[in-house]
């Protein structure tokens, strides 16, 4: 349906809207444009806007007035973000309203997938959902052209989904780390989460396609990649011929050149021991895992559709704890779920005394549009979700200090990312293998591994001095 210069590209008419699109997209140049992306959200948003960049090869700034396209790319996983999204838009359209009236902007994203053409109302140009972003050059010569386009569609090819063109800020060798994508969407329904709708059904990247980009990176001067999906450690169950998440690890840990391999998220329900020893074994895979539990009652648990009870994930921890040293482990926390008692609540509580995470992400329930628990009976109050949450994060502030003092005088291998946020003509940073970030003293190579001997410790940092280079 295409109407007084506006483009709707929805699910149904994909096909007959496609050709339309690439005609048009031959006569704008967009280089040398400015592009100005906000990223809202998990690491695959941040991967998604790194590789809109690279797409439309547009000149990335880092202030919306010298942009001529702006993007908002949008998370919808909880209201807050959400809401943050429409005064965020709000900023940019009224800088175009005054000041800049032929700059063009965007919404891309989860609730640019779940809302589509209701944005429009915000004044933006385009809205683009997460399935259609591989066209985003096309979509913004047609913005250029005059239309509105709104496109929402959803596409099942591999090859567009995991499109990762490499940025050119990559090219320079100075970014020691970056993400690749194994899978995109997620099967799991858990009674909660909005991501099955707004990313679609779990697809699997080819494991072939992995490993190259990897080594493209590596040759890039990458040293640290994270593979991101929604639940990494099933990659390739659903798949069939595909190697498992254990193999896939085997594999990257032969990459020469490549110093670390991380990834995120693990779902319990897909804790293996083959995976287990895999991580154990390979040298390059860092010793952190982030497992969300969400909940501590095996009753929130069976509502929230998650398939472990409290006791398998416990079983699991002391897996991971008993085969891998030191391995940092941490969660995600959802307080005031429909029915949570003041004793689920409880459970919630001994679960993080029992397991003392290094650190956790706690959020309050927040109902999202199209799923089973916003619509359970037993909401609780809003009062009460706070100070629930308030609770577990006072709580975890004082165990992850605890977590961190024990860092001290310790000798910790770390990856040197660049020069300290604060200090900078002196400082630098980097993670240790558990992923703390740990700041210390000295001029060393951006991307080499040095050993630091930690001196102090804070909530969320470290601090030592340099001891020797590798
Ligand atoms: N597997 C995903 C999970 C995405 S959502 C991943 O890759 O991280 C991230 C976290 O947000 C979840 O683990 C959960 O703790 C929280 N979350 C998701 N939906 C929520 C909701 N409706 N209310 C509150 N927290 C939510
Ligand atoms: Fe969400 Fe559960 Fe999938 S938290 S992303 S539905 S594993």
């Amino acid at each position: 349906m295409e109407k007084k210069g506006k483009i709707y590209r929805e699910e149904k008419i994909l096909l007959s809207k496609k050709n339309k699109s690439s005609q048009n997209g031959g006569e704008i140049s967009l280089d040398g444009k400015k592009i100005f992306v906000r990223t809202f959200g998990c690491q695959m948003n941040e991967k998604d806007s790194e590789r809109m960049v690279a797409k439309l090869g547009m000149i990335p700034v880092s202030s919306p007035e010298e942009a001529d396209v702006i993007i908002v790319n949008t998370c919808a996983v909880r209201e807050k973000p959400e809401h943050k999204v429409y005064s965020e838009v709000g900023k940019y359209v009224s800088l175009k309203e005054r000041i800049k009236k032929d700059i063009k902007i965007g919404i891309t994203g989860c609730v640019a997938q779940l809302k589509g053409s209701e944005l429009l109302k915000t004044g933006a140009d385009f809205v683009v959902g997460t399935h259609a972003l591989h066209r985003i050059d096309e979509i913004i010569s047609e913005v250029f052209l005059g239309k509105i386009v709104v496109d929402t569609s959803l596409t099942t090819n591999l090859s567009d989904r995991f499109e990762s063109p490499i940025p050119y800020s990559f090219y320079d060798g100075s970014r020691v780390k970056a993400f690749v994508t194994i899978q995109e969407g997620c099967n799991q329904f858990c009674t909660f989460c909005v991501v099955p709708i707004t990313r679609g059904r779990e697809v699997t990247r080819p494991s072939q396609d992995i490993i190259r980009e990897v080594i493209e990176l590596v040759s890039l001067g990458v040293r640290e990649v994270t593979l991101i999906g929604q639940n990494v450690n099933g990659y390739g169950w659903n798949t069939p011929g595909e190697i498992s998440f254990a193999q896939l690890l085997r594999e990257l840990n032969k990459i020469d050149g490549l110093y670390r391999i991380r990834f995120t998220t693990s779902n319990p329900r897909y804790m293996s021991d083959e995976l287990i020893s895999a991580m154990a074994e390979c040298e390059k895979v860092c010793e952190h895992i982030h497992l969300p539990v969400q909940s501590g009652s095996n009753k929130i648990l069976k509502k929230m559709a998650r398939r472990y009870t409290v006791e398998e994930y416990l079983e699991i921890i002391d897996k991971l704890r008993r085969k891998i040293p030191g391995i940092a482990i941490t969660t995600d926390i959802i307080v005031g779920f429909p029915g949570e008692t003041e004793k689920d609540f409880e459970e919630t509580v001994k679960l993080l005394k029992t397991v003392r995470f290094d650190d956790i992400f706690s959020f309050k329930f927040s109902p999202r549009p199209g799923t089973v628990a916003a619509r359970m009976p037993d909401q609780i109050p809003e009062e009460e979700k706070s100070r629930r949450l308030k609770f577990v994060q006072d709580l975890q502030d004082k165990i992850t200090l605890e977590k961190m003092n024990e860092y001290i005088g310790k000798l910790e291998e770390i990856l040197v990312e660049g020069p300290a946020e604060r200090n900078r003509d002196k400082d630098m940073t980097g993670r240790t293998r558990t992923g703390k970030p740990v700041n210390f003293e000295g001029k060393v190579e951006v991307g080499s591994l040095v050993y630091v001997k930690i001196t102090e410790a804070f909530r969320n940092s470290l601090r030592g001095e340099l001891v020797r280079q590798n």
